[in-house]
């Protein structure tokens, strides 16, 4: 039996996930092999009722699960960051999530806004290193509010958080076995402390895979192949705030929030499964938003708790609807949302 722990979130968090625990449910099913729900209240509601982000036994009680599917977190009555800090980096960073998996695939039948690419030109995957850098949230103020202000903002990387980060993706490469080449993208030239242990991690580690043909790039560059020159990208490995920033656009390239799924992987405990997309509140409750992000990521849930077969149906029944759909922008899409989820399920 595998034990779910859902947090449908936010706005339309709730909507998607339904979609997604029904066609994980479907699965279920199909493939014989037991689920368990359970569901938690987190997000922008409950910390307006309570003036809590997350119970304290949050982290304790989501360790007995198999895994975490997530919808959205985020609130436009909340200020800014205390959601985020309080609910998202806080399950990312206590449940040790060290990389933040984001396949970057742009299915038949999807609208690319790249101008001549076809899904076999993009179909690349991302890893961004999850819980260290930027994130960590090292730093501070000096002098404060005085024309002297002085604000530091530590980027921290330790070779252990980087050594295992780069060591998934080639591994990821490996596994993958398509043209099995790893980008790393990093700013060598002007990082030169982070970005050094980041190279010299990952030449050292590419010596370990000598089928995986390692390759840089400057992350500025790579925004570049990646609109110019997409399928030159197999697997790249990235630090987490540049992953922050590909990994959107990696989204867009692949046809928008509606399609773009993640996975905050912890190989050795609780993983935690995500639509990349926002908590959308303006399309909330209307039955008009796309499921399909969601359902991926239900996807990638099912193949982490070992269930790849499952995984891979359900990714199969998505593309079969993906082209039946007019578009995947909310509204325009030829379906409500509870059909999609209705149609992958029945796909199954
Ligand atoms: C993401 C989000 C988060 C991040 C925010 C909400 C803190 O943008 O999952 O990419 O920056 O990681
Ligand atoms: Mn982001």
């Amino acid at each position: 039996m595998s034990k779910i722990a859902v947090i449908p979130g936010d706005g339309t968090g709730p909507e998607v996930t339904r979609e997604g625990v029904k066609v994980l449910t479907a699965a279920s099913k199909k493939f014989s092999f037991p689920l368990a729900f359970t569901t938690f209240d987190w997000g922008g509601e409950r910390y307006l009722k309570t003036g809590e982000t997350l119970p304290a036994d949050a982290v304790k009680t989501l360790k007995g699960f198999d895994a975490i599917y997530l919808g959205a977190i985020g609130h436009p009555d909340v200020k800014p960051g205390i959601l985020e800090q309080g609910i998202l980096l806080r399950l990312r960073f206590e449940l040790d999530q060290y990389i933040n998996l984001r396949p970057v695939r742009l299915y038949p039948n999807v609208e690319t806004p790249l101008a001549n690419k076809k899904p076999e030109d993009i179909d690349f995957v991302i890893v961004r290193e999850n819980v260290e850098g930027l994130y960590t949230g090292g730093g501070g103020f000096l002098k404060k509010g005085t024309a002297d202000e002085v604000a530091i903002q530590e980027m921290i990387y330790t070779r252990k958080g980087v050594e295992r980060c780069i060591r998934f993706a080639f591994e990821l490469a490996r596994k993958r076995n398509r043209r099995k080449k790893l980008t790393m993208s990093g700013k060598t030239n002007v990082l030169t402390y982070v970005q050094d242990l980041w190279y010299r991690t990952f030449m050292e580690v590419a010596r370990e895979y000598p089928d995986v043909t390692p390759d840089y790039a400057h992350i500025d560059a790579t925004t570049m192949w990646m609109v110019k020159n997409p399928e030159w990208f197999d697997v790249i490995v990235t630090e987490n705030m540049f992953g922050d920033i590909i990994t959107d656009l990696g989204a867009m390239i692949q046809g928008g929030m509606g399609v773009a799924a993640g996975g905050n992987l912890n190989p050795q405990g609780v993983s935690m499964f995500e639509p990349i997309g926002g908590s959308a509140p303006k399309y909330t409750g209307q039955n008009v938003i796309n499921p399909v992000a969601s359902i991926l990521a239900g996807a990638m849930l099912l193949d982490q708790i070992g269930q790849p077969k499952a995984a891979e149906a359900v990714e199969k029944s998505v593309m079969a609807v993906i082209a039946k759909m007019k578009s995947m922008a909310a509204g325009k899409m030829g379906y409500s949302t509870s059909q999609i989820g209705d149609m992958v399920a029945a796909g199954l």
